[in-house]
Order: C-alpha cells, then structure tokens, then sequence
C-alpha cells in the first residue's frame, strides 16, 4: 500500500511516497534556511509563504521525475500540528485538496509521534517491544514518554522553557554561526574541550523528569562576556561544553525514568537525535536496545509521515474528517 504523505509544520517542504509504513519509494525536502538564517530563527509569516510557493510545484513533479504514479496511492497523511499555524494550513489545505480530487482517504497525523515513529520505520515489528521509553527532541519538542503501544503514550516530561534543538539554534548565534546551528555547535565541539566551562542544566525539583535549558543558554551568554576575545579556541571550548550538558541533562533523565520501570527499549527521534556525540553517548551508557532514526528521517521529513499514517490507516481505513483543523500545539497525551 503506497501513502503519499506531506510535512510542513515549521520551515522544511517535505513530499514522500511510503509503501506498507517502510519503504521510503521516494522523497523530496526542501528547506528554508536561505530566508530564515537572516532573522536568527525562523520567520513564520515567510515560512508560510515558501511552502504555499514550493508544496504544489514539488508535487506536481514528485510523480513525474520517478516512476511513480498517484494512480497508485491509496491514501494522503499530513501533518496536522503541531507547529506554525501558516505553515501547517498550507501541507494541510494541499493533503484535503488532494483528498477530494483523488477521492482517497486523508489522515491527519501529530508530528511529533511522527518524529518517534521514525526511529522504528525501517526495522521489523518483532523487533518492537513495550513498553518501550520515547525521547523527542528538536527544534520545538523536548519530551519523554513511555510507549505503550503504538499510538498509546504516557507523557514522563517535557521542557519548562526552550526546547534543546532551540537552545543549540540560540547558542549558535551567540559563537556568530547561522541558524539553524545544531549541526554546527556539533562540529565546533569536536575539537573543543567539554570541560572548559562548568555548565550545568537547572534541576526541577518538583518534577525531576522535565527539562530546562534557559538556563544554559544564559550560562553561555555570560560566559562569553567574560571572555576578552571570542577566538576560535574559546568558541570550540563554549561549544563543546555547552553541547556536554545539554546532552548531560538528557542522559539524567533517561536513567532517572530508566530506575523507576523496566522498559524494553529506547526511541530516540528528531533533529537533535542526528547527534553524533549523543548517540554515542547513549550506547556508552544506556544499556538496552536504542533505535536512533537514519540522518535523513531526523530532521523534519515527509517519510515518518507518510510511515505512521499506514498504521493510522489500519486502525481508521475511512481516515480522518476534512474538517480536521491545523492545530499549533496538540495535547500530545
Ligand atoms: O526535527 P527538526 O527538523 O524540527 C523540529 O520539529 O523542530 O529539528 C530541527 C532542530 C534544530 O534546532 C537544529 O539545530 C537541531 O534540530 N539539530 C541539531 C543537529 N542537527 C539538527 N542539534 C544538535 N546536533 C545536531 N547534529
Ligand atoms: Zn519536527
């Protein structure tokens, strides 16, 4: 069964054809960064614009560059939110649209379920086993939950204030890189020492197992300051401290939930997730199968869309209301 699915919750155009929630037939992304590193982030009115702009034209050609044809697609997934209200409503308006003229069902999927599905898409489903632990952890989500079934989740926390792909974007621009900044702190620190500055992430008390990372981003902001010259040295050091404990936080985190019930296994997915330093991290540390999405189902991407609405399909073959609306935050749980 090939699902055509779309992706425009934030500032990535994205169009895949998924056969059966596991192979990927074909996938285009276009990304935004040329208008949005500009302004330090991303401008949701232009953002909006590129995809009205690019989603059709991408479409359109989708089909005709490969030997694909839409006669084969059997349904259309979206995502529905959350995200960017502008940008959702344009992948939303363009999936409904199909949905009529095609006359397929049309499946509004959550992204950020989307993001964790992505770390078990291409594996076998004997290899799922629940509960199971999820980590999201991008540009807009920082959240932890137990996986029950696929579909069925417990949320075990989330961030109080940035979410940590947010604060490496912030950071970034604070050593003068451009945004989006992830990949590039990344680098940066490679060649950094971790232990330069003692940065640390704030503790919540009440709830242990949320997160918190305004603080570092201040941490660094200050410790910049103090610094006479921001040389490359002391940018390499900022870097690679900065990015040891955010990661440090999360890795708490994981083993805190870890001691407090038997899980399976760990899901790790989104933009943050492409980390090499986290990854490795995690198997050092994490003694229990890891699923880590392939780099390109990290960042936002039409194929983890396209994937989870087969499973949505199954449980709903008559697939969702036209009415469904673009909704800018999903109460996830
Ligand atoms: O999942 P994603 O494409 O979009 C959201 O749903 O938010 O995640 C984008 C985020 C950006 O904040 C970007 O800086 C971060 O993922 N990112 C990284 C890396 N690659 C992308 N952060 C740390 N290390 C990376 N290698
Ligand atoms: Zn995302």
């Amino acid at each position: 069964m090939q699902i055509l699915g779309i992706e425009t919750t934030c500032d990535d155009t994205s169009v895949a054809v998924v056969q059966s929630g596991t192979s990927i037939l074909g996938q285009d992304t276009a990304s935004q960064e040329d208008i949005h590193a500009q302004y330090g982030g991303v401008y949701p009115e232009k953002a909006a614009q590129r995809h009205s702009q690019t989603l059709p034209e991408m479409v359109d050609q989708f089909f005709e560059k490969r030997q694909l044809s839409p006669q084969n697609i059997e349904a259309i997934a979206v995502s529905y939110g959350p995200g960017l209200i502008g940008s959702i409503l344009t992948g939303l308006n363009c999936a409904k649209t199909l949905s009529v003229a095609w006359g397929l069902p049309f499946i509004g999927i959550n992204h950020v379920e989307a993001h964790l599905y992505a770390a078990i898409m291409g594996r076998s489903s004997s290899d799922w086993r629940f509960p199971s632990l999820g980590l999201v952890i991008s540009g807009g989500h920082t959240i932890l939950l137990q996986i029950n079934h696929l579909g069925e989740y417990q949320r075990l926390g989330s961030t109080q204030d940035d979410a940590i792909g947010e604060a490496f974007d912030k950071a970034a621009i604070l050593l003068g890189l451009s945004y989006p900044g992830g990949a590039k702190i990344e680098k940066l620190a490679e060649q950094g020492d971790p232990y330069a500055y003692p940065f640390k992430s704030a503790h919540i008390k009440k709830a242990p197992l949320d997160f918190s990372f305004s603080g570092l981003k201040t941490a660094i902001f200050y410790a910049k300051q103090k610094e006479s010259q921001l040389t490359d040295t002391v940018k390499k050091n900022l870097a690679a401290s900065f990015q040891r404990a955010a990661f440090a936080t999360i890795l708490d985190k994981l083993q805190l939930a870890l001691s407090q019930k038997t899980y399976k296994s760990l899901w790790i997915g989104g933009g943050v997730a492409a980390n090499q330093y986290f990854r490795s991290l995690l198997e050092q540390k994490v003694n229990l199968p890891i699923f880590f999405p392939p780099r390109n189902l990290c960042q936002d991407n039409a194929a983890m869309i396209a994937g989870l609405g087969y499973h949505k399909l199954q449980e709903n073959p008559k697939g969702d209301s036209l009415t469904l609306l673009a909704s800018s935050r999903i109460p996830f749980l």
